[in-house]
């Protein structure tokens, strides 16, 4: 694997884009998963910098109020559906960091219609007309065709419209991720069009929403299913929930960082991203010239892709590897051949840092502030979803009580 990293921008091997044609009709022409050689080269230096780890600062304190916000909406004793609740999170994490919208009808319309949209790739029956759009036929306002079209024709309406208005009143003291690519300038002074701008952002919130969502989902599975790791946890994050509840008006950002760097917390999320991997394997790379790779003879045009769930179960690395056990991460630290959840070479995943962020923080939200219980406790299996490797069914959960309401009626009955 680590040949393909370490080669994929040289005469033996490339990492084209235009093999992944499938998601040009969701995406666009221009995006960055769409580009080849000097061109995604170009865009990818232009999109990197919002994405730097340091940046990442900027959106903590957004990132814990929304995790707040969300699972306020859902009250005592209702069930919530894992992925479902994690996507309504990351989705808004999306819109706020990376497209800059926070209230008003174009935010609450794009939530819903973006969603609509992105639901539709999961959907095999529906996915089918946008990957193979001359199927699409518009049979009017009932049809699928239709509503696909209408649906596609309203979220690109909306995001032009934020664009077009954001260009015309740039604010320089914006942290979002659109009006840092806004400023964005290539070394020949060149910015990014209003296309290449509404393909990207496209491209940030169908590569980062589900994704990390999935992830997510699967980590609350986990910690639900394994109590020492949940009991191992909550004390790791005691010093901050007995203080303060974890709510964000009493952290400061500097909590907040030190939170992400919590190391049980992080080795819980990279063993929850280790044995389930959300992308099961890389974007493929292609042979340019004759090459010989672990006993196979590859010609030029062959596709590789890089399966990142077995190397993520080779037993020499990961004894036991069926195991959920952090621990690992504790007492081990993994090449980026050997753990590479995110991929790695010229297309390594460009959200990383973000989605990290946002795993760690959204987890202390819920786990530091709400009891839940899982309904089902039969183990749950991975299915292919789209593109991604999440639970087969959403794993339920019943919201059973806020956590400081449990420890003051503990500390009444004791009392
Ligand atoms: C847990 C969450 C995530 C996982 C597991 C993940 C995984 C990956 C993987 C495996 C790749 C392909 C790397 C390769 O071929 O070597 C990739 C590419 C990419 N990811 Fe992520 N990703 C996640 C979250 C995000 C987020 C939050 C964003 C942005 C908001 C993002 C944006 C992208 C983009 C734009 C690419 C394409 C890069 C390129 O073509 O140069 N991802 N991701």
């Amino acid at each position: 694997m680590q040949y393909l990293f370490t080669h994929d921008n040289t005469a033996e091997l490339t990492a084209p884009g235009e093999v992944n044609t499938l998601v040009k009709p969701l995406l666009g022409e221009n995006s960055l998963i769409l580009l080849s050689g000097k061109q995604h080269r170009r865009q990818r230096q232009l999109l990197l910098p919002p994405f730097h780890g340091e940046r990442m600062k900027a959106y903590g304190e957004l990132i814990w109020r929304i995790a707040h916000e969300v699972m306020q909406e859902i009250p005592m004793g209702a069930g919530l559906m894992a992925r479902e609740a994690m996507q309504k999170i990351t989705m808004r994490v999306i819109l706020q960091a990376v497209f800059g919208l926070h209230q008003g009808d174009r935010y609450r319309r794009l939530e819903v219609l973006l969603a609509e949209r992105l639901n539709l790739v999961s959907s095999p029956l529906t996915s089918i007309f946008i990957f193979f759009p001359w199927l699409m036929v518009d049979l009017g306002p009932q049809s699928i065709g239709g509503r696909v079209r209408r649906l596609v024709e309203e979220t690109d309406q909306l995001i032009y419209a934020e664009i077009q208005e954001r260009r015309a009143n740039l604010d320089p003291d914006r942290t979002d991720v659109l009006s840092l690519l806004l400023s964005a300038r290539d070394p020949q002074g060149e910015g990014l069009t209003d296309e290449e701008l509404h393909d990207e952002l496209m491209t940030l919130l169908v590569a980062g929403h589900e994704t990390t969502a999935t992830a997510l989902a699967w980590a609350l599975y986990w910690i639900h299913c394994l109590p020492e790791v949940q009991q191992k946890l909550l004390a790791e994050l005691a010093p901050w929930g007995h203080s303060s509840d974890l709510t964000s008006s009493d952290l400061t950002g500097s909590d907040l960082t030190m939170i992400s760097r919590l190391p049980y917390l992080n080795a819980v999320c990279n063993e929850t991203l280790r044995i389930y991997p959300v992308a099961m394997v890389t974007l493929p790379r292609r042979v340019e010239k004759p090459i010989s790779l672990l006993g196979y003879d590859l010609e030029v045009g062959s596709l590789l892709l890089g399966c990142i769930y077995l190397i993520h179960h080779r037993q020499e690395l990961y004894p036991d590897s069926k195991q959920f056990r952090p621990k690992r991460f504790l007492e081990q630290q993994f090449s980026p051949g050997e753990f590479l959840p995110f991929g790695g070479g010229v297309r390594r995943c460009i959200g990383s840092a973000l989605a990290m962020y946002e795993m760690t923080l959204i987890l202390s939200v819920v786990l530091g502030n709400y009891e839940l219980e899982l309904i089902e406790t039969k183990p749950v299996q991975p299915k292919r979803r789209g593109g991604t490797l999440a639970p087969g069914g959403d794993i339920r959960f019943r919201k059973v009580s806020n956590r400081l309401q449990f420890r003051q009626d503990k500390a009444w009955a004791t009392n």
